[in-house]
């Protein structure tokens, strides 16, 4: 008798929330960029446009040498075009150097992904932006370095408004202070940097030893985009070759407080190869 009467009670209790339309449990967020896109792996002939967004999506970017941005481009992998949540990626190539391109990122929000069934929700558009790819006769430019920022990025800020005229940022390691929680990365490094540098002008990323420390360390590779997929490479800006090296961590693999984790010895040897 009890318990028919709880289970009356519940039953009232569910009636009156659907009615008031409290479902808060199933209520998902309304579909939104949470950064602004970012530039990656600038050359003559290319670049990465990245950016992210809060639920599962397909996305592309519209480009051109005008605001009319009569190119289109997307990213795709064994024919298959990404859908994923967070970050979005977009390689364009082709394109011509020492000219200014203009762009805008979209993304179509996918609700429902299975194998006979597809349902899209909103499609978000950026406002337009434009960069300009970097000429093999530029023989004069600038760019700014910053290093040892470790989570504090704020006075970034004031120097790339005093040095406006600077072509992209070389990102020098520990940006931050170490990754614990992939928010860490978004929260201290893209979402402040994108807004500095406007969404036009392309920062090159390595690491510093302090981003090879934390649980989320090994997901830092997914938010950036370099020549060669590492933390070392080297690529060209008008009449210079720029050559990035990661040193890795600073004490011996078997330092007690790697506790059995690092493998800089092999990597390092690994980049000399490729240095060689
Ligand atoms: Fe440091």
């Amino acid at each position: 008798m009890k318990k028919t009467t709880s289970l009356s009670f519940l039953v009232i209790v569910l009636i009156i929330c659907n009615l008031l339309g409290c479902q808060s449990q199933n209520v998902q967020p309304q579909f939104a960029f949470t950064c602004n896109p970012y530039l990656q792996n600038l050359n003559q002939n290319g670049i990465t446009i990245m950016w992210m967004v809060n639920n599962n999506s397909t996305s592309w970017v519209e480009y051109g040498k005008t605001e009319k941005l009569e190119n289109k481009a997307t990213h795709s992998e064994s024919g298959m075009i990404d859908v994923n949540p967070g970050i979005q990626k977009v390689v364009l190539k082709d394109l011509i150097p020492g000219t200014q391109y203009f762009y805008r990122v979209a993304s179509k929000e996918v609700k429902v992904h299975q194998a006979y069934k597809v349902i899209y929700g909103d499609t978000l558009f950026s406002e337009t932006f434009s960069f300009t790819t970097p000429s093999p006769t530029t023989q004069s430019y600038s760019f700014l370095a910053f290093n040892d920022i470790h989570s504090k990025p704020q006075f970034v800020n004031d120097i790339v408004k005093r040095e406006n005229g600077f072509s992209f940022a070389m990102l020098n390691g520990d940006i931050l202070g170490d990754i614990n929680a992939k928010d860490e990365i978004e929260k201290n490094m893209l979402i402040p940097f994108s807004s500095y540098f406007e969404t036009g002008k392309p920062f090159f990323l390595t690491r510093g030893n302090h981003e090879t420390r934390g649980s989320e360390a090994r997901s830092l590779s997914k938010y950036v985009d370099t020549p060669t997929g590492n933390y070392y490479y080297s690529f060209t800006y008008g009449n210079t070759r720029f050559i990035v090296l990661d040193c890795g961590e600073d004490k011996p693999d078997d330092n007690q407080f790697y506790f059995g984790l690092a493998d800089y010895d092999k990597y390092l040897m690994d980049e000399a190869e490729w240095l060689d």
